[in-house]
C-alpha cells in the first residue's frame, strides 16, 4: 500500500522537476484532495516513462573486469609458475565489515587468486595486529595485504597502515601510495575510487573537461578519487561539512560524487539535469516511511526487504529525486561496491606481477 502524505510529496516533487505541461497540470489540480491525487499520478507516471535516470549498474562492469583478471592470474600461474594470494585481516565482529571481507575472499576464490581469511578479536591491540602485519609482510607467499577498516578504537589505525609494505599494499591507503597518487604518478589506488573510475571509462562518460563534484574528504574515497578525477582532466571541486551553499555547487557538476555516508543526502535540487552521479554511500533504511520516501515507485520491494531482514540499504543520495533529474546514476546496492571488490582482485594481480618483475 503507498502512503498517501509521503507519495503525494513525492509525485508533486515529480511534477516540478519534470516538464510545464506537467506542473500547469499540477496547479490546475489544486484543490479538492482527491482530485489533485488522481491528476498528479497519471502525470507522475508520465513523467517516470519519459524521464528516469539511467542505472549505471556496477556488475557488468566488475564482471568484466574480474574476467580480465581471471586470465591473467592463470596466465601468471601458467607461464611464471606464480600463485596470487591475498591476505585479508578482519579485526572484531562488525557485521558490515564481516560481509564485505566475505565478499572479498569469494572474489578471489571466483578469479583463480588464493586467499587467507586472518579474524582476530574485537579485544585485538595495535602490538598484536602489528605483529600479524608484519609476519605477513614476511612471508613470500604473501602478494596482497588488505585490513578491513574501520579498526576497533583501541587500535590506531595509521600505525597499522603504516606498517604494511607498500609493494603489498592492495588497498593503496600507505602515504607512499597515497603520495604517487597525489603526484599524478600511481601505483596502487584506491580500490573504490580506481572503480568509479572504471565504471566511467566503460560506460563512455567523458571525464575529461567535466565538471565534477566530489561530496566527502575521506582518504578511502573523497579525496583519491579527487585526485584521479584531475589526473583525467576534470575540473575538480571538492565539498565537505563546511561547504558554503552546497546545492548550488554540486549542481555545477556534470558528474557529482557523493561519499558522505548519510542516507540520501543529496536530493534532487542538489543534480544538475542530465548530470552523471555516483553514490558511493552505504547506509541502511530501517524504517518503512524512509523506505517510501526515498525509493517511490520502487518502495514496495524495499519494504518487503524490512519486513524480511529488518533492513534495505540506500546510498547518500535519494535515489526517487534524482531519478527525476540525473542522466544517469549508480544503484546501491548494485553500483560501486561491486567495483571495489573487483579492483582489489585487480591490485592483488598487479602485486603479484610488480613484486616478481613482471
Ligand atoms: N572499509 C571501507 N572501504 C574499505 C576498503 O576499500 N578497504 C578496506 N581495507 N577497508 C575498507
Amino acid at each position: 500500500m503507498i502512503n498517501t502524505k509521503v507519495s503525494l510529496r513525492y509525485l508533486c516533487m515529480m511534477f516540478e522537476s519534470t516538464s510545464d505541461r506537467l506542473t500547469g497540470a499540477a496547479r490546475i489540480s489544486k484543490g479538492r484532495r482527491t482530485r489533485r491525487c488522481f491528476y498528479v499520478t497519471i502525470g507522475a507516471m508520465m513523467a517516470k516513462a519519459q524521464q528516469r535516470a539511467e542505472l549505471l549498474e556496477g556488475r557488468p562492469v566488475a564482471d568484466a573486469i574480474k574476467k580480465e583478471v581471471a586470465a591473467e592470474v592463470s596466465r601468471l600461474r601458467e607461464q611464471h609458475g606464480v600463485v596470487t594470494r591475498l591476505a585479508a585481516v578482519l579485526v572484531g565482529d562488525d557485521a558490515a565489515s564481516a560481509v564485505y571481507v566475505r565478499n572479498k575472499v569469494r572474489a578471489c576464490a571466483e578469479v583463480g587468486i588464493e586467499s587467507d581469511k586472518i579474524d582476530l578479536s574485537a579485544s585485538t591491540t595495535t602490538e598484536e595486529l602489528l605483529a600479524v602485519v608484519r609476519r605477513l609482510n614476511a612471508d613470500d607467499n604473501v602478494d596482497g595485504i588488505l585490513v578491513q577498516l574501520p579498526l576497533p578504537k583501541q587500535i590506531d589505525d595509521s600505525v597499522i597502515i603504516e606498517a604494511i609494505d607498500p609493494a603489498k599494499d592492495v588497498d593503496a591507503f600507505h602515504p607512499t601510495n597515497v603520495g604517487y597518487l597525489a603526484m599524478g604518478r600511481p601505483r596502487f589506488v584506491p580500490c573504490t575510487p580506481a572503480g568509479i573510475i572504471e565504471l566511467l571509462d566503460r560506460n563512455q562518460i567523458e571525464i575529461a573537461g567535466a565538471n565534477a563534484c566530489v561530496v566527502g574528504r575521506s582518504q578511502i574515497v573523497g579525496r583519491p578519487i579527487a585526485s584521479l578525477l584531475l589526473q583525467r582532466h576534470a575540473t575538480v571541486t571538492i565539498c565537505h561539512s563546511k561547504t558554503r551553499d552546497l546545492p548550488a555547487v554540486t549542481r555545477e557538476a556534470d558528474i557529482l560524487i557523493a561519499a558522505i555516508g548519510r542516507p540520501a543526502f543529496i536530493r534532487g535540487n542538489f543534480i544538475k539535469p542530465g548530470a552523471t552521479v555516483i553514490d558511493v554511500g552505504v547506509n541502511q533504511v530501517t524504517r518503512v516511511e524512509g523506505a517510501r520516501e526515498f525509493f517511490g515507485f520502487d518502495a514496495d520491494k524495499r519494504i518487503e526487504a524490512i519486513e524480511k531482514r529488518g533492513y534495505t540499504l540506500v546510498g547518500d543520495v535519494h535515489p526517487a529525486e534524482a531519478d527525476l533529474i540525473a542522466g544517469r546514476r549508480t544503484p546501491v546496492p548494485g553500483g560501486v561496491g561491486l567495483l571495489t571488490v573487483a579492483m582489489l582482485m585487480k591490485n592483488s594481480l598487479q602485486a603479484a606481477k610488480w613484486r616478481r618483475g613482471l
